[in-house]
């Protein structure tokens, strides 16, 4: 109660994003979110009409408010480092401010400070990245690698980075992570289970870092198989629920709002001495050696 958090990567209301947004909204966070930029127009305006009124549904019965929208585009730092054919984009003339440093000047301005920061992005949704994440690793271009590195990997050092210094105290920090970065998982390609790999070595170096600098906690959540928007890109995640729901200790479907109330409690004083752990909520998983 009383925390302010920034959870950058919600575009929708399917996503782990929104479902984190709204385990803090239900323990009384007030929420910014960061949204893509190229999809901030039909996020915003399909919260404005109430196509989400639905799903924003607190278990008290109330709504839950987004005090702020901002446009983000997580794989820029600065505007020096968006490139002219960017810049140009229709899809990013509308919006201004959006690159990393310049969200977290906005949310000084207008707040002041936050308490929790989220980072729940991968690789955007653009061609080249689809054609890229099916694709092995021994497939995988020089191109297609750095740039799923850069968007998944990077992108939360440069978020942690650039908050860091307005964020109280106690605070903490979240991402999230998939198993593919330590066991194999076929299809899980392109480069994007050497970012979740870096993802997670990086929580360590930073809850190092920005514990000893901010007081500030880092953690990840391992999460289970969700049918995002960003799952369904990749084209297998029917098969990994059901193998889930096969293989796994609990054998239920993992929901969205699980993972957005272990974040809850991670962002919680009850957590105020868990940092740089990579934090399993996959209904147990991860513990398996074999299928049974
Ligand atoms: P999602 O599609 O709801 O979230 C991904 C978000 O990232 C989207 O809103 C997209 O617009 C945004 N995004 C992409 N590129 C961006 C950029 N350059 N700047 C700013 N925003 C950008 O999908 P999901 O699955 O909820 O993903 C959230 C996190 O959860 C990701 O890190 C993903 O790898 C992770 N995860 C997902 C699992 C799943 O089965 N869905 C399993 C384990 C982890």
């Amino acid at each position: 109660t009383g925390k302010r958090a920034f959870i950058a990567g919600v575009a929708d209301d399917n996503g782990y994003g929104w479902a984190i947004a709204k385990s803090l909204a239900a323990a009384g966070a007030e929420i910014l979110v960061g949204t893509w930029v190229p999809a901030l127009n039909i996020f915003e305006s399909s919260l404005r009409r109430g196509k989400f009124d639905e799903s924003r549904k607190l278990p008290d019965g109330s709504l839950m408010q987004i005090t702020k929208v901002y446009p983000l585009d997580a794989v820029y730092d600065n505007p020096e480092d968006v490139p002219e054919d960017v810049k140009t984009n229709k899809r990013y003339l509308g919006s201004s401010n959006w690159t990393v440093e310049e969200v977290a000047q906005s949310v000084k301005q207008d707040f002041g400070s936050i308490d929790i920061l989220v980072h729940s992005l991968a690789n955007g949704p653009e061609s080249t990245f689809l054609e890229q994440v099916t694709k092995p690793l021994l497939d995988t271009s020089r191109s297609g690698y750095l740039a799923a590195i850069s968007a998944s990997s990077y992108s939360f050092i440069s978020l942690l980075k650039h908050f860091a210094p307005i964020i109280n105290p106690g605070g903490a920090s979240i991402s999230l992570t998939y198993i593919a970065s330590e066991r194999i998982i076929p299809g899980y390609g392109g480069g994007m289970s050497s970012a979740k790999a870096a993802l997670e070595s990086d929580t360590r170096v930073l809850a190092f870092e920005a514990g000893r600098k901010h007081k500030v906690r880092v953690n990840t959540i391992s999460a289970g198989p969700l049918r995002s928007r960003a799952a369904k890109a990749i084209g297998f995640i029917d098969m990994m629920i059901d193998y889930s729901s096969a293989n796994a200790p609990l054998q239920k479907e993992l929901s969205a709002e699980e993972v957005g109330n272990a974040a809850a409690f991670l962002a919680s004083p009850l957590a105020s001495a868990i940092t740089g752990t990579v934090f399993y909520v996959d209904n147990g998983l991860n513990a398996m050696g074999v299928g049974v």
